[in-house]
C-alpha cells in the first residue's frame, strides 16, 4: 500500500429534507465515525467533513409541500440533522453546509475553471416550461394521468400507483405542479459533461487499479463502465442552487450532483487553512463513505470531475454500503416507514452507543440487512448488558470486596496458564481489530471487541477469586492469587475501554472516568498492554454502562412505527382524493369531444406482457379490423377470463409503444375510490365496432 501522510475522510452530504434515520447511520455516519476515531486514536493526521447537501429538487418539492421557502426547509433541517448526528457522537471535525457562501464561490469557480478549460459541451435541447409561473420543469414538477394505469396525479419521472416510470410526454393531460398550468416544450441551453471522454482513464485508474475495492462497489463501477458513459447536464434550470458563473446564463444553476461533493472541499476550506494539503497532496489517502445509491457520483462523476479540473487527489477508496431494512421492509421516507434518530434519542435517553453498537453489528456491508426492534432488545440485553458491561460491573464489585477496595499489585511468579492465555487474548484482540478496521469489516472489528470482554468473563469463572478467599491453607499465597486475577481483568476493562472507543465513544469515556484515568489512555499504542492502571489506589463506584431494555418498550417502538406509517398511508389518500376532487379538466367544445372516435369492441384474447406486473396484451374485434391494444389492468383482471367480453375503445388514439408493443388504442375503465378499475360495456351485447357517443 502507498505511503500515506494524511487521511481525508468524507461522509455523504445528507438532503437537508427531512431528519436522518438509522438507514443513514448505519450505512455512512457510524462506519465513518468508527474509522476516523480509531485514527485518530492512532495519532495519525486526519480530517473528517461533512455538511448538508441543501440543494436541488428534494429540498424544492419539499418547500412546495410545506408551503414555505426552500431556505426555511434547508434551514430547519439542517439544524435537526446537525444535532442528531451530535447526539449520537459523529464526531465531524466540521459540519457545514452547502448554501453557505465559501461553498458557493467553490463550486462555481470549480465550473469556472472546466469551463475556461473547453470542458464542457454547450446543447440546446427542448424541455417542458410553466409560462404562468415563468420557470421549466423538472419532470418531478409535471403531473397529469398515467397512461398505464389511469392514475390522474401521475409524475412526470413514475407513476406512483402502478409504479411504471415515465417522461413527461407520456402523461395524458399534462400540468405543471406549481401554477397548474399545461406545461409546453421551450428550447433551453445547458453545459454536459462529456464522461465519455474519461471512460479509458477511469476504466485504468478504477477497474485496474483499484482491483481492492469492496465487490458491491467495484461490480456497480464495471457496468457502468462496461455499458458505455453518456455526456450529462451539469447544469438545471432553476431559482433554488448555485447559479452558473457565465454571463448568458441567466435562471441556471449547478446541478446539485456537480455541486455536492464539492461541498467536501468547501467544508474542508471552513475547516482549515491547511485544507490545500488534503486535496492537493498526493500523499493523502481520500475515502469517502457513501451508500449504495452514491456509487456512480464518488467513484465515476465526482473523479472524472477531480481529473478534468487537475490539482486534486482522487479517492482512494469507496467503502459503500447496501441498505437496512426495518422489520423486513424497505425504509420508505416517504411511507415514514424509518427510525428517525431525533426521536430514538428522545425515546431512549442514554443509549446513543446501544443504537451505535446494533447498527455496527447489523452493518450492511456486503448486502442488505435487516434492523428489528427484537433484535434491537436482545443485542443490548444479552451481548451489551449480559457479556461487557456484566464483566466490568462485576470486576469493579470483586475488586472491591477481594481486594479491599484498591488496585491490587501484579505478581509475576505466580501466573498460571490461564493467566497467560488471557495475557495473550488481550495483545491479540489488538490487532485483529486493527486489521478489521483498516480493511472497513467494521462488524468483524466489533465482534473482536465483544469477543474479548466473553473471554474475560471466562477467564473470572475458570478463576474463581471468591472462592479462594476462604478456605485456603496459604492466605497469603491465595490472596496474591485473587490479586494477579483481579488485576488482570482490571487491565482487560482498561484494554477494553480502547478497542470499544471508536464503536461506543460515550461508554469508553465512562470507563476512563470509572477507572480514574485520563482520555488518552484511550490512544491504540496503549492497547495490549497490561500496565494501563497501577496499583494501590481506589477507582470510582461503577456506573451501570447499559441497562436491561424491556419488551413493553419494544412493543411501543414497534407500534409507533407502524402507527406512523398508516398515518402516513392515511394522509397521502386524503391528499389524493383531495388532488381527485380538485382535478377538473378544462370546459371543451363538442367539436373537441367529436374528435374521438369511440367504438364497442370484443375481446378475442388476452395475455400477460412479459416483465410488466401491470400490463396485459389484448386483440380485440372492432368489427372493420382486429386490433392490439396494451393496457394497464393486470392488477384487476385475469387474462383467461377476458376473451368474449365486450368493452368501449378509443379508436383513434395514436399508436403507443408500451414494452416494445404497438398498442393502438385504449380500453376505457371506471376506477372506485380504491383505486380498483372495472371495464367499461355496452349494456347489452352489441356488434364490434358499434360506435358510441
Ligand atoms: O443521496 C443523498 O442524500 C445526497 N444528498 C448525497 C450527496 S453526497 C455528496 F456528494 F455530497
Ligand atoms: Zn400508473
Amino acid at each position: 500500500m502507498k505511503d500515506f501522510k494524511r487521511i481525508l475522510v468524507t461522509a455523504a452530504l445528507p438532503y437537508a429534507n427531512g431528519p436522518v434515520h438509522i438507514g443513514h447511520m448505519a450505512g455512512v455516519y457510524i462506519p465513518a465515525d468508527i474509522y476516523v476515531r480509531y485514527q485518530r486514536a492512532q495519532k495519525r493526521d486526519i480530517i473528517f467533513v461533512g455538511g448538508s447537501d441543501e440543494h436541488g429538487v428534494p429540498i424544492t418539492i419539499r418547500a412546495m409541500k410545506e408551503g414555505v421557502s426552500p431556505q426555511e426547509i434547508v434551514d430547519k433541517y439542517h439544524a435537526i440533522i446537525k444535532e442528531s448526528f451530535e447526539q449520537m457522537g459523529i464526531s465531524f471535525d466540521i459540519y457545514s453546509r452547502t448554501s453557505n457562501k465559501v461553498h458557493h464561490e467553490t463550486a462555481a469557480a470549480f465550473f469556472k475553471k472546466m469551463y475556461d478549460d473547453g470542458l464542457f459541451e454547450e446543447k440546446e435541447t427542448e424541455q417542458y416550461y410553466d409560462e404562468k409561473a415563468k420557470v421549466f420543469l423538472a419532470d418531478r414538477y409535471i403531473t397529469g394521468t398515467c397512461p398505464i394505469c389511469g392514475n390522474p396525479n401521475a409524475f412526470g419521472d413514475q407513476c406512483e400507483r402502478c409504479g411504471s416510470s415515465l417522461s413527461p410526454e407520456q402523461l395524458i393531460n399534462p400540468r405543471s405542479t406549481l401554477s397548474d398550468a399545461v406545461p409546453v416544450k421551450k428550447k433551453t441551453k445547458h453545459w454536459y459533461f462529456p464522461l465519455q471522454d474519461y471512460e479509458a482513464w477511469l476504466k485504468q485508474w478504477l477497474l485496474e487499479g483499484h482491483k481492492e475495492w469492496k465487490n458491491n462497489v467495484y461490480g456497480q463501477c464495471k457496468s457502468w463502465l462496461d455499458n458505455g458513459l453518456q455526456s450529462r447536464a451539469m447544469t438545471r434550470d432553476s431559482n433554488w442552487g448555485i447559479k452558473v458563473p457565465l454571463p448568458d446564463a441567466e435562471g441556471k444553476v449547478l446541478y446539485v450532483w456537480f455541486d455536492a461533493p464539492i461541498g467536501y472541499i468547501s467544508a474542508s476550506k471552513e475547516l482549515t487553512a491547511h485544507w490545500a494539503d488534503y486535496w492537493c497532496k498526493e500523499d493523502t489517502r481520500l475515502i469517502h463513505f457513501i451508500g449504495k445509491d452514491n456509487i456512480v457520483f464518488h467513484c465515476i462523476i465526482f473523479p472524472a470531475m477531480l481529473r478534468a479540473h487537475g490539482n486534486f487527489v482522487l479517492p482512494d477508496n469507496v467503502p459503500a454500503n447496501e441498505f437496512l431494512n426495518i422489520e423486513g421492509d424497505k425504509v420508505s421516507t416517504s411511507r415514514n416507514w424509518a427510525v428517525w434518530i431525533n426521536e430514538y434519542v428522545k425515546d431512549f435517553p442514554g443509549c446513543e452507543d446501544v443504537l451505535r453498537y446494533v447498527l455496527c453489528s447489523n452493518m450492511p456491508e456486503t448486502k442488505d440487512n435487516d434492523f428489528t426492534w427484537k433484535d434491537f432488545q436482545e443485542k443490548n440485553n444479552s451481548e451489551l448488558v449480559a457479556i461487557f458491561g456484566n464483566f466490568v460491573n462485576r470486576i469493579f464489585v470483586l475488586m472491591n470486596k477481594l481486594c479491599n477496595d484498591k488496585v491490587p499489585k501484579f505478581h509475576n511468579d505466580l501466573t498460571d496458564d490461564t493467566d497467560k492465555g488471557i495475557i495473550d487474548d488481550i495483545k491479540n484482540a489488538k490487532v485483529k481489530v486493527e486489521q478489521a478496521i483498516e480493511g472497513f469489516h467494521f462488524r468483524d472489528a466489533l465482534f473482536e471487541v465483544i469477543d474479548l470482554a466473553r473471554k474475560g468473563n471466562k477467564y473470572l469463572q475458570e478463576k474463581e477469586p471468591w472462592k479462594k478467599a476462604s478456605s485456603s491453607p496459604n492466605p497469603e499465597e491465595s490472596q496474591k492469587l485473587i490479586d494477579n486475577c483481579i488485576h488482570l481483568c482490571l487491565q482487560l476493562t482498561a484494554n477494553l475501554a480502547i478497542l470499544v472507543n471508536p464503536f461506543l465513544p460515550h461508554t469508553a469515556k465512562k470507563m476512563c472516568h470509572m477507572m480514574k484515568v485520563e482520555d488518552r489512555m484511550l490512544d491504540w499504542e496503549n492497547a495490549g498492554s497490561l500496565k494501563l492502571l497501577s496499583y494501590g489506589y481506589n477507582l470510582r463506584e461503577p456506573e451501570l454502562l447499559f441497562r436491561k431494555i424491556e419488551d413493553d418498550e419494544i412493543k411501543a417502538q414497534v407500534e409507533k412505527l407502524r402507527a406512523n406509517a398508516k398515518v402516513q398511508a392515511e394522509n397521502v389518500k386524503a391528499e389524493e382524493s383531495k388532488a381527485e376532487e380538485i382535478t377538473h379538466k378544462d370546459e371543451i367544445l363538442y367539436d373537441d369531444f367529436a374528435k374521438l372516435e369511440l367504438r364497442a369492441g370484443t375481446i378475442i384474447s388476452c395475455e400477460k406482457v412479459e416483465k410488466a406486473d401491470k400490463l396485459l396484451k389484448f386483440v380485440v374485434d372492432l368489427g372493420f379490423e382486429k386490433r392490439t391494444i396494451v393496457s394497464g389492468i393486470a392488477q384487476h383482471y385475469k387474462p383467461e377470463e377476458m376473451p368474449g367480453k365486450q368493452v368501449i375503445v378509443v379508436a383513434n388514439l395514436a399508436p403507443r409503444k408500451l414494452r416494445g408493443i404497438e398498442s393502438k388504442g385504449m380500453i376505457l375503465t371506471a376506477e372506485d375510490k380504491n383505486g380498483k378499475l372495472f371495464l367499461l360495456k355496452p349494456e347489452n351485447n352489441v356488434a364490434p365496432g358499434s360506435s358510441v357517443s
